[in-house]
């Protein structure tokens, strides 16, 4: 069973739910906008750190610029269709991240979050990603989520800890960036209707 198919007592929401309107989110410091193809650029560049896309298991390194792009310009249909929910963060008019869900699907989606290193440690990830799950929480009608990190990659560990992620196992993963077997610790959080 894939890793975030959910259990029977969750619903999947989306079957009775209008498509959910392509919008902002704001927080106290931070625009996050739905993504749109010309972010591919800014997402090549901070790809392009080895500090940043090491902790990324399905990413390239180098990064491959058309494989971003072509991945960019997916972006709207994804939300379209509800299979994925994309956000590019804003820092001072300039991408300096992105926090995702997607695999969506029976009321469950994936979190995902990364964000170049000069806007590491000022707890920038944690301030976006619980945007982002307070979204899919509220607007999507998600009622699960899923999330991992690399072991070695505890600052991820921590800014799931606090939006309230269980920790669940730690499992063997192929990291494409790494081009190794990584140890993935796996979480889960289940929002109550
Ligand atoms: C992981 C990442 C998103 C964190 O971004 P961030 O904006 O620095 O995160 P925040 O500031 O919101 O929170 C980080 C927390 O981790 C803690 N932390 C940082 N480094 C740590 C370490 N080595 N060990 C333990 N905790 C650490 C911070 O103190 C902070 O916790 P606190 O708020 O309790 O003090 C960022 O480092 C990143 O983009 N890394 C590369 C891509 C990545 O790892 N993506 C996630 C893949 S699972």
């Amino acid at each position: 069973m894939p890793w975030n198919t959910p259990g029977p007592a969750v619903t999947d929401n989306r079957m009775t739910m209008a498509p959910v309107p392509r919008q902002p989110l704001r927080t106290d410091r931070l625009l996050l906008r739905p993504t749109k193809a010309a972010d591919a650029a800014r997402a090549f560049e901070i790809q392009s750190d080895w500090e940043v896309t090491r902790m990324l298991a399905q990413a390239s390194f180098p990064p491959d610029r058309q494989e971003i792009e072509r991945w960019f310009a997916d972006h709207p249909n994804e939300w379209a269709a509800g299979s994925a929910y994309r956000f590019a963060v804003v820092l001072d008019g300039r991408m300096a991240g992105l926090v995702d869900v997607d695999g969506i699907g029976g009321g469950a989606g994936s979190l995902g979050y990364w964000f170049e290193r000069a806007a590491w440690g000022r707890g920038y990830a944690f301030e976006a990603a619980r945007a982002v799950t307070r979204f899919v929480s509220g607007d999507v009608g998600l009622v699960k989520l899923v999330a991992g990190h690399a072991q070695d990659n505890p600052a991820s560990g921590r800014v799931l800890a606090k939006l309230g992620f269980r920790r669940v196992d730690t499992v063997d993963l192929f990291s494409r960036s790494r081009n190794e077997y990584i140890s993935q610790c796996r979480y889960d959080r289940l929002d109550e209707r």
